[in-house]
């Protein structure tokens, strides 16, 4: 269709700069958000999310344009806007449908449009095409055309990086799929695979996310059961990994903005056409409990009002993303029950934790605490001198087995899942 696509990626986070970057090594490629303060931060070479180097980004050709007018150039639109839940757990698509309209405004004949962003099967075709189609006066699939292209990057992972790893590509016609893979396949060395259909394509990225998600509920099932018989989880997966097709997943909070979120798109689909997604929802429902069944295990452990030191904040492990984290669920529940807790994470941003969760993170652990909760296992937690940050009969709880292969200085008690 193309033999050189201009290609605008609208929508510049986790998931649309590295692929935009990536891109723009081998076409030319304009980046688009609406997010004026984060456009900035890139042209000065800053990515808060900590996915690229300043390196990166000050080689790279992506060009920031926020004018329409140059955005209409593109041949291929690439829509990477966030796809979160609402407060009942349903698709949000403001994000999908504010972005569909405004690109929409912009494409003309023969234009391509891929959607990035993780849904259910079936909205890009019957929830956005329409918006496209109203906003164009186009007709999908005849004047322009659709493709879906599931992103499976893991924030935080340097070694699955978006052009070192398999694409799923989709469209709307064979010729689409075709273009779409040429693209994709330029920057990561042809690896891609043409699904059946955009509804395929969008289906086999929700579940993989599903998948992970029902896993981990069952190994954090698992973990309740095993404490009650006094047993540790993570004793009993050690044993029990080294078995071949023993499947390696581990117990712990399950936040952030995909494993946790995606299975209610596919649960949402599943309701829509009569099917109740009984293993989906309960599995949802295991690991939306996980804080508070932890809190009400460490409340046990711990005196009367302590004081505690939750160490990491963030939704995993080395990454600043705070967005769904599930540590806020744990230290909540601990207020609740009457302890004051203090929350250090050197990685995530302070302002941010305070402006999205009305929360005070200390900028330096005081000593002598009554507890640490080791709450996410970021690089140097493991290090940390345990002993004087706990009193001398002072509890270490290891949620995330981060001090499981050390010896915790004597005197104090410890406790893992
Ligand atoms: N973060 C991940 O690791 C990951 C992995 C796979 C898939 N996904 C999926 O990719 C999608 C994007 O996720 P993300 O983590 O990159 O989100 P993000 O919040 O990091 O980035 C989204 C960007 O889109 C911008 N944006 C929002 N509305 C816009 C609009 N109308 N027009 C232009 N820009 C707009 C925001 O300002 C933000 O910079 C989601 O559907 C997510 O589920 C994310």
């Amino acid at each position: 269709m193309y033999e050189n696509p201009v290609i605008t990626v609208v929508g510049l986070g986790y998931v649309g700069l590295p692929l935009a970057v990536a891109l723009a090594r081998h076409f030319e490629v304009m980046g688009y958000d609406i997010d004026e303060k984060r456009i900035a931060e890139l042209r000065s070479g800053h990515d808060r999310t900590g996915e690229l180097s300043r390196g990166e980004l000050t080689d790279s050709a992506l060009e920031y344009v926020t004018d329409p007018e140059a955005l209409k150039e593109a041949h291929i639109f690439i829509v990477t806007v966030p796809t979160p839940v609402d407060a009942e757990n349903k698709p949000d698509l403001r994000a999908v449908e504010s972005a569909s309209r405004f690109v929409g405004s912009l494409i003309r004949m023969g234009s391509v449009v891929v959607y990035e962003s993780t849904v259910y099967p079936g909205c890009t075709e019957a929830f956005c095409g329409p918006i496209l189609e109203a906003e164009s006066d186009l007709i999908a699939g005849q004047d322009f055309f659709l493709g879906y292209s599931p992103e499976r990057i893991n924030p935080g992972d340097k070694v699955h990086r978006v052009d070192s790893i398999t694409k799923v590509v989709a469209g709307q016609t064979e010729k689409v799929a075709q273009l779409l893979a040429q693209v994709y396949g330029a920057m990561n060395g042809n690896d891609t695979f043409i699904a059946r259909d955009i509804r395929t394509a969008e289906a086999s990225k929700v579940i993989e996310n599903a998948q992970r998600d029902i896993n981990i509920a069952f190994v954090n099932e698992i973990a309740e059961i095993f404490g009650k018989m006094g047993l540790s989880i993570y004793d009993v997966l050690e044993a029990a990994n080294t078995k071949w097709n023993f499947l390696p997943f581990s117990p712990g909070l399950v936040g952030g903005h995909c494993i946790g979120v995606d299975p209610y798109y596919l649960a949402h689909a599943a309701e829509k056409i009569g099917v109740d997604p009984r293993v989906i929802l309960s599995g949802r429902r295991i690991n939306d409990n996980m804080a508070r069944s932890i809190a009400a295990r460490l409340d046990a452990e711990l005196p009367r009002g302590a004081r505690i030191l939750m160490l990491g904040f963030t939704f995993k492990e080395n990454v600043p993303d705070i967005r769904n984290t599930k540590v806020i669920d744990l230290v909540r529940a601990l207020e609740e029950k009457g302890h004051d807790v203090a929350v250090y994470d050197p990685i995530a941003d302070a302002d941010e934790i305070r402006a999205h969760y009305d929360l005070s993170v200390i900028e330096t652990p005081e000593l002598a605490y009554d507890a640490v909760v080791g709450a996410v296992p970021h690089s140097g937690f493991a290090e940390l001198p345990l002993r004087g940050l706990v009193r001398a009969d002072g509890l270490v709880a290891d949620i995330k087995g981060i001090w499981r292969k050390r010896s915790v200085p004597q005197g104090l008690r410890y406790w893992t899942l």
